[in-house]
């Protein structure tokens, strides 16, 4: 694929899905890491003497030089690289090296990192440089107020050289906690949620971004992602991938960045880091995505056309696996509780021993829907050694008693009705769904007494998950029509008999939609139809329910089969005397 050989600078996790992805193309690696029995050693045997992997310090500039002298493209899985020497090598030897030595020396000091992404336009919380000092970090506080986050420029990661400062009376214990470093203040930034996206550009500028995800942290680290990203804010996904992508043009170098992201209650977004390397939030890519963030980040840096970010699932999810204790029979256990899951692949990185909040492997689960996500996670969360029951109802939610009235927390299907007197009419469409494992939500929606809910609910349906929705009404019905109008998903409109005109008003009010807007109408009442139409709907997405409307179908065949028999047998007038 390319003769070019690529060296490594560290030999982590991230070091060895590189080179695993690397091996699938057959493109020669060397990794510079302590050791001979790393991560990504471990899985790459050097495939002639000259190719040896390195033994040493990805920060030490003789051993940096030693891999730059057999390699053609030089990269890293951390950032934390002597840069200066990187530099050096690339203006005395031409190297090409990935991303550039002068963008690794901007990030790698969290403090340079924020003031180009501040001079450059892009959307960060207030900082300032602060001296371990009680004085410098009170006139910090003084300045962007209380609670403050105090960093260490640099060689900070998983949360570690973070300090919140509550107040002024903990400014010795920061001190001494963060040792003395280096520092900067920010301002606290009262996010909502938070949020990543991986970006990868190519040597030639050319620039692509995945999916955001959804990260969600655990005593500082990394613990579960889900992509893609569900939000009520349809714009939301659009707008971090523009602000993440604007974000890596201001950097030189190609490769694959991390940027992770602030969510505010209000939708604004600020940028918290960006990491110039593959990045935990981006694992999910692996088993989610056409192309992984590894195999593109090769693709980049060798010059090779980079591959589809899409999405290949409709669903993901992945859980980091951190040690515990000492104790590996722990993370054996998740793992073997992984290996019975459908959908999950369980990553683990050989790593020597285990330690309490060590990065010990990760495991990623795909599904055909959200709702059948988080079925699938549930077991992993449960196997956790301090899983507790609401973290486990809050990440994986069970599925509501099929019959009981309440909505899944992740519907695929939003059936909707203009009046509560509706609900008769709809609840057989209900019922077809839960006789189809289907999941759905169902609420009254106005067009005419809510238009801001109808407004509301349409434009975010997309964006929450649905896939379909059935909307019922009468009179003058024109809630299917308006929803039509406001999201691209399929709408089946039910009309509803009403007192004066029989139905057949709403039935050409649905029926009847202009040319560009189609509502797929059923049946004056037909609230089984609608749910049967939603289940073939969701059937070209998802296979199963395929074979599950062929079962329903031979089992109402096998009904009128029934009778046809039963005619002949009794004949008619005794039949109908029967029946009645
Ligand atoms: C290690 O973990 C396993 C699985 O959770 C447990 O059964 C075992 O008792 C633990 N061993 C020690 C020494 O704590």
């Amino acid at each position: 694929m390319s003769e070019k050989i690529v060296g490594i600078l560290g030999g982590g996790q991230l070091g060895r899905m590189l080179a695993a992805s690397a091996s699938l193309l057959n493109v020669k690696v060397v990794i510079l890491d302590a050791g001979d029995n790393g991560p990504a050693k471990q899985i790459l045997a050097p495939s002639e003497p000259r190719l040896a992997h390195i033994d040493g310090s990805f920060a030490d500039p003789q051993k940096i030089r030693e891999l730059a002298s057999k390699v053609d493209v030089l990269t890293v899985e951390i950032e934390h690289v002597d840069a200066a020497a990187l530099e050096d090598i690339q203006t005395t030897t031409g190297l090409q090296i990935h991303p550039s030595p002068s963008a690794i020396r901007i990030i790698q000091d969290k403090f340079r990192q924020k003031e180009h992404l501040a001079s450059n336009h892009l959307p960060v919380s207030d900082f300032v440089a602060v001296d371990s000092t009680v004085e410098s970090i009170s006139a910090a506080a003084t300045q962007l107020g209380l609670p403050l986050m105090l960093k260490s420029r640099t060689l900070a990661y998983d949360g570690r050289g973070n300090f919140v400062l509550r107040e002024l009376s903990q400014v010795p214990e920061a001190i001494a906690f963060l040792n003395n470093r280096p520092l900067y203040a920010e301002k606290w930034v009262p996010f909502t949620n938070e949020i990543a996206v991986m970006v990868v550009r190519t040597v030639d500028g050319e620039l692509q971004s995945y999916p955001v995800a959804e990260t969600v942290h655990k005593d500082n680290i990394c613990h579960l992602v889900f992509a893609p990203l569900r939000s009520r804010d349809a714009s939301l996904s659009q707008r971090a991938r523009t602000i993440a992508e604007n974000a890596i043009r201001s950097f030189t170098g190609a490769g694959i960045f991390g940027v992770e992201m602030f969510l505010m209650q209000d939708g604004k977004i600020f940028i918290n880091e960006i990491a110039p390397r593959p990045h935990n939030s981006g694992h999910y890519t692996i088993e989610a995505c056409e192309t992984s963030q590894y195999e593109n980040h090769l693709r980049a840096i060798l010059a090779l056309p980079l591959g589809s970010t899409a999405l290949k699932v409709p669903s993901s999810a992945m859980l980091n696996l951190i040690g515990y204790s000492a104790n590996m029979s722990e993370i054996t256990a998740i793992t073997t509780a992984a290996l019975a899951v459908p959908g999950a692949s369980v990553h683990l990185y050989g790593k020597a021993e285990c330690r309490k909040g060590r990065k010990m492997g990760h495991i990623t689960v795909v599904a055909p829907s959200d709702a059948e996500l988080r079925a699938r996670l549930r077991p992993l969360l449960q196997a956790l050694p301090d899983a507790t029951p609401a973290e486990v109802d809050r990440f994986a939610p069970p599925p509501p008693v099929p019959g009981a009235g309440f909505a899944d927390a992740h519907p695929l299907v939003g059936i909707i009705m203009g009046s509560d007197s509706d609900l008769p009419v709809m609840l057989p469409a209900a019922r077809i769904l839960d006789r189809f494992g289907v999941p759905y939500e169902l609420t009254i929606v106005s067009a005419h007494r809510t238009p801001d809910r109808l407004v509301e609910y349409a434009r975010s349906a997309a964006a929450r998950g649905l896939r379909t929705v059935i909307a019922g009404a009468g009179g003058a019905a024109h809630l299917p029509g308006m929803v039509a109008a406001m999201t691209a998903l399929p709408v089946i409109g039910v009309p509803v008999k009403g007192s004066t005109l029989d139905g057949v008003d709403s039935l050409h009010s649905i029926v009847q939609m202009p040319r560009g807007i189609p509502v797929a109408t059923v049946a004056i009442n037909n609230g089984v139809n609608a749910g049967l139409l939603a289940v073939r709907i969701l059937s070209a997405g998802i296979p199963g329910l395929i074979g599950a409307m062929d079962e329903y179908m031979k089992e109402m065949e096998q009904e009128v089969l029934g009778k046809v028999e039963k005619l002949q047998e009794v004949g008619w007038e005794k039949y109908v005397v029967k029946k009645t």
